[in-house]
C-alpha cells in the first residue's frame, strides 16, 4: 500500500471514527477501518465503481465432483462429514443452488461464487476480495476445492466448521451485506423452489441452521484431486518431469517446504500439503505495526464475538493480527493458516493478502528467510539458498498439483507467471538468500 493511500486512509478514518467505534464497542483506540466511501473506490479495476464484481454462471466446474479420483483420501473424505449433516445429492443440489443466488445478499448482487468462482478454482483472482457495493476487503479469497479437509477455516481458523464459516460472509458488511442470517432466509424462503427443496431435504422450511447445513454439503463436494502429481505417486513414474521430481526432492528437504507444508516433518504427505496449524512467515509484517495493532485489539476486541472478530479481519487494519485475533496470545502474532497447495495456478495472487503475483516471487519470499523486523517470525523460516535452477525445480513441482478441470487455464497462467519472472522479481534477494540466519530481533511492545 502506497504512503499517500495511507494517509488519505488516515483522514478517512478520523471521519469514519463513529463506525469504528460502533465496530469494536469502544471510542477509544483507532484501528484503521475503511469507510464504505474509502472500500468503494479502492482498486476494482475493470468494474462499474459502486457495484459487486459480476456473479459468475454455474457452469460445469460447479458440478460436485467425483470422489473417484486418483489421490483422493477415500476414507477421509467420508469421515469429514459432520453426524448432524450427512451428504446427500438433493442436498448438495440445493446447496448449489444457494452457492450461486445473490438474493442471499443485501442487494441481490453478490454470491458465494462471486468471490469463489468455479473458473478461478473457486477463488476471484483479485489481491483481495470485493463484496457488495463494490467494497474492498483486505483478504484474499481462497480456494473451495479440498477445504473440506481444513481442520479450521478462514486463513486464521476463527470458524470451525463449514458450517460455521457461510454464516458470516452473509451478515459481513461487504461482503453480502446482511443485517442478518434471518433476513438471507426470509429472501428466498418465499421462492417456491426453495419452499420444495428444503422441505424435501430437511422436512421443515428454510431456516439458517438447514441453508448453512446445505451450503457446506455443497463445498464437501469439491475434492480436487488426480493432478500428474497425484499419478506419479500412484506409479506412473513420467507422470511429471525431472524438473518437477527434484522441485518434490527439495520440497521434502533443502527448500523445507515438508516443515509446515505436511501432516509430520518426518512423513512425506501428498495429499492436502497441510499441518493444520499457524505460522508467522513474514507475509504483511513490514507494511504494519503489528505491536501497536496487537495492543489495540487487546483492549477493543472480544475475541469471543465471532462477528466482531470478521468485521476485524475483512474490514481493519487489525486483518494483519492473524490468528492473534482469535487466541490473543503473542506467539500467534501475524500468523495464519498453512493453505493447501493444489491448483495454485488458479489461486493467485497469493498469501492471506495476496501480496504475491507469481509462484517465483513466492519462493524468492521463502528463499531470503523473511525475518527482518519480526519479532514473531517462525523458527522454521531461515535463508535456504537455493540457486535459480532449484527455485525452477520447486516450481514446476507446486505446478504438477493440477487437478485435469483446470489443466489448460493453469497452462496458460504458468506462461504468463514466467514470462513476468523474467522480467521482476521484487522479492528476490539473493545476499540474504546466501547469508546467515539473522538474529531474531526481541519482542517491542509500545
Ligand atoms: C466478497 C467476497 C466473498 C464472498 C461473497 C464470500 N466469500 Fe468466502 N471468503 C472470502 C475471503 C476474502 C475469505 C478469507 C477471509 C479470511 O480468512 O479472513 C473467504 C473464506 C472462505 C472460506 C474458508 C476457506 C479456507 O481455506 O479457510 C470458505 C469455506 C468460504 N469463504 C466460503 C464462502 C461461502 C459459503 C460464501 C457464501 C455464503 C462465501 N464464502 C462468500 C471472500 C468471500
Ligand atoms: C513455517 C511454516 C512454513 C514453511 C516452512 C513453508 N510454508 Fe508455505 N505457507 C505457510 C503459511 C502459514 C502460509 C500462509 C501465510 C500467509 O498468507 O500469511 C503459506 C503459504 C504458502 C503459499 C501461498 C498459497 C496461497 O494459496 O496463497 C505457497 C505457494 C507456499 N506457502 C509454498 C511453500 C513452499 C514452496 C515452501 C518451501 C519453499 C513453503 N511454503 C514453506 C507456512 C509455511
Amino acid at each position: 500500500m502506497s504512503i499517500r493511500k495511507r494517509t488519505r486512509l488516515g483522514l478517512v478514518v478520523a471521519v469514519a471514527g463513529i463506525n469504528a467505534a460502533l465496530l469494536l464497542g469502544c471510542a477509544g483506540g483507532q484501528p484503521k477501518e475503511r469507510s464504505a466511501e474509502e472500500t468503494e473506490l479502492a482498486g476494482t479495476a475493470g468494474q462499474a465503481p459502486g457495484k459487486a464484481p459480476p456473479l459468475p454462471k454455474a457452469g460445469p466446474l460447479a458440478n460436485p465432483r467425483s470422489l473417484q479420483q486418483v489421490g483422493l483420501p477415500v476414507d477421509l473424505t467420508r469421515a469429514v462429514a459432520p453426524p448432524d449433516n450427512p451428504q446427500t445429492p438433493e442436498k448438495i443440489a440445493l446447496g448449489q443452488k444457494l452457492f450461486f443466488d445473490g438474493r442471499l445478499s443485501a442487494d441481490g448482487t453478490v454470491a458465494c461464487a462471486t468471490c469463489h468462482d468455479p473458473a478461478r478454482a473457486f477463488t476471484d483472482g483479485r489481491p483481495t476480495s470485493v463484496g457488495i457495493h463494490g467494497r474492498k476487503g483486505e483478504r484474499n479469497s481462497p480456494t473451495i476445492l479440498n477445504a473440506l479437509y481444513n481442520k479450521a477455516q478462514f486463513w486464521d481458523g476463527r470458524a470451525k466448521t463449514l458450517e460455521e464459516q457461510a454464516a458470516l460472509p452473509i451478515v459481513n458488511p461487504v461482503e453480502m451485506g446482511q443485517p442478518s442470517q434471518d433476513a438471507a432466509v426470509a429472501a428466498i424462503a418465499g421462492i417456491d423452489e426453495y419452499q420444495q427443496a428444503f422441505r424435501r431435504v430437511f422436512g421443515r422450511s428454510a431456516n439458517g441452521p438447514d441453508l448453512l447445513r446445505a451450503i457446506a454439503s455443497y463445498e464437501r463436494a469439491q475434492p480436487s484431486f488426480a493432478s500428474p502429481f497425484d499419478h506419479f505417486i500412484a506409479g506412473d513414474k513420467n507422470a511429471i518431469d525431472d524438473s518437477a521430481r527434484r522441485g518434490w526432492e527439495l520440497f521434502n528437504t533443502k527448500a523445507r517446504c515438508n516443515k509446515c507444508h505436511a501432516l509430520t516433518e518426518k512423513k512425506r504427505d501428498v495429499t492436502n500439503f497441510i499441518d493444520n496449524d499457524f505460522h508467522n512467515i513474514g507475509i504483511g509484517i513490514i507494511r504494519h505495526n503489528v505491536a501497536a495493532l496487537a495492543v489495540q485489539a487487546e483492549k477493543l476486541l472480544d475475541s469471543g464475538d465471532q462477528a466482531a472478530v470478521d468485521r476485524a479481519a475483512i474490514q481493519t487494519d487489525l486483518s494483519a493480527l492473524g490468528r492473534f485475533l482469535i487466541t490473543k496470545k503473542e506467539a500467534d502474532t501475524a500468523s495464519f493458516k498453512t493453505p493447501n497447495l493444489r491448483n495454485l495456478l488458479l489461486t493467485g495472487p497469493y498469501f492471506h493478502d495476496g501480496s504475491q503475483e507469481t509462484l517465483w516471487d513466492v519462493m524468492d519470499h521463502y528463499n531470503k528467510g523473511d525475518g527482518l523486523a519480526n519479532a514473531w517470525l517462525d523458527e522454521d523460516i531461515q535463508p535456504l539458498a537455493l540457486t535459480e535452477p532449484e527455485i525452477d525445480d520447486c516450481v514446476a513441482f507446486l505446478t504438477s498439483l493440477t487437478s485435469p478441470d483446470y489443466r489448460e487455464a493453469a497452462a496458460r497462467e504458468l506462461e504468463r507467471q514466467r514470462a513476468l519472472s523474467r522480467t521482476s522479481r521484487p522479492q528476490r534477494d539473493t545476499k540474504r538468500a546466501f547469508g546467515p540466519k539473522p538474529p531474531r530481533p526481541k519482542p517491542r511492545r509500545p
